[in-house]
């Protein structure tokens, strides 16, 4: 069917610093073209400074909604309205809704991350154990959708130890039970946590453009034969920490299928309009 934009295209996106590489906009924009909405997702790169004006700015335009991704995941939130009870309590958002000039901040990374490990890396997260490392926005979400699950014991390793102290302290009250440690990066702890670790989740930055050549593992011989690897990048589809797990033969999963499924979640809040996940996910592997 033939898709054009008219004066009654609502408009959708997604705000970041560095956008230039985003599938985000491919991904959203397909779904539109194969249900033929009214709908146009755009990509709107902001700094830093800017970031309070353009949230203002989604009222100001009549935008239905955005994404928001790297690095303003937590600080979006002083700016918003409303927080659906799981990005309140994780202190993240990436999905926002604007409902007649109100704006809602949700996390639709949490039942993306669920999804990913149980559907594409087949993982059974209840009563297992997993190290994490980063402990920034999307960390954060990681973390509350493992525990959402009963996983067993999380180990968040860090550069920063204060932020993972802290999501340690925001979640805890949460899940009384749960059962959180947190390290700096150190091989040597790092070394006996993931011994005892089924899941091994690459939450940091290091690996994505410009840092192609970092990789948070500081050894190779960390990786076992009974570990799930996964690096929540998927540009590039293969970082060199997943490389590093597959040359070691160990089963990877990177950031694709998570992204797609948390943004047919974010679509959903938009559009009322759900696709399926596999679908999306096998098109866009598809064409690229
Ligand atoms: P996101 O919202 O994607 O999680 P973020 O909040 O900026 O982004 O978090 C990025 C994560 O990558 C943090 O855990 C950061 O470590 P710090 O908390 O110490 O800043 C981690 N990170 C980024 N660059 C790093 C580097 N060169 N070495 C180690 N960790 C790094």
């Amino acid at each position: 069917m033939k898709r054009e934009i008219n004066g009654k295209t609502k408009i959708i996106g997604i705000i970041g610093k560095n956008i230039e590489n985003s599938l985000s906009p491919l991904i959203h924009n397909q779904i539109i073209f194969k249900y033929s909405l009214n709908f146009c997702y755009l990509p709107f790169k902001v700094t830093e400074n800017d970031l309070s004006q353009a949230i203002q700015g989604i009222k100001a335009l009549n935008i239905r909604g955005v994404n928001i991704t790297f690095p303003y995941k937590e600080k979006v939130i002083e700016f918003l309205d409303e927080l659906e009870e799981s990005a309140r309590r994780i202190g993240a958002v990436n999905t926002i809704v604007n409902n007649k000039g109100i704006l809602t901040g949700y996390n639709t990374d949490v039942i993306g991350f669920k999804k990913s490990l149980q559907e594409d890396g087949k993982f059974i997260i209840k009563k297992k154990k997993a190290v994490i490392f980063g402990a920034g926005g999307a960390a954060r979400a990681v973390v509350y959708a493992l525990l959402e699950e009963e996983i067993e014991e999380i180990c968040i390793f860090n550069r920063t130890l204060e932020k993972a102290k802290k999501i340690k302290q925001n979640l805890l009250p949460f899940f009384p039970r749960s059962n959180i440690n947190i390290f700096p990066l150190e091989k040597e702890k790092l070394k006996d946590k993931i011994e005892e670790a089924p899941l091994l989740v690459n939450t940091t930055s290091l690996g994505m453009p410009p840092k192609i050549d970092n990789t948070p593992l500081p050894d190779e011989k960390l990786f076992h034969p009974n570990l799930l690897v996964y690096d929540l990048i998927y540009h590039p589809a293969k970082t060199l920490f997943l490389r590093q797990a597959e040359r070691a033969g160990v089963k990877i999963i990177n950031g694709l299928p998570m992204l797609v499924y948390q943004g047919i979640e974010s679509f959903h809040l938009w559009t009322g309009l759900k696709p399926e996940g596999k679908e999306v996910l096998k098109m866009i592997k598809r064409i690229t």
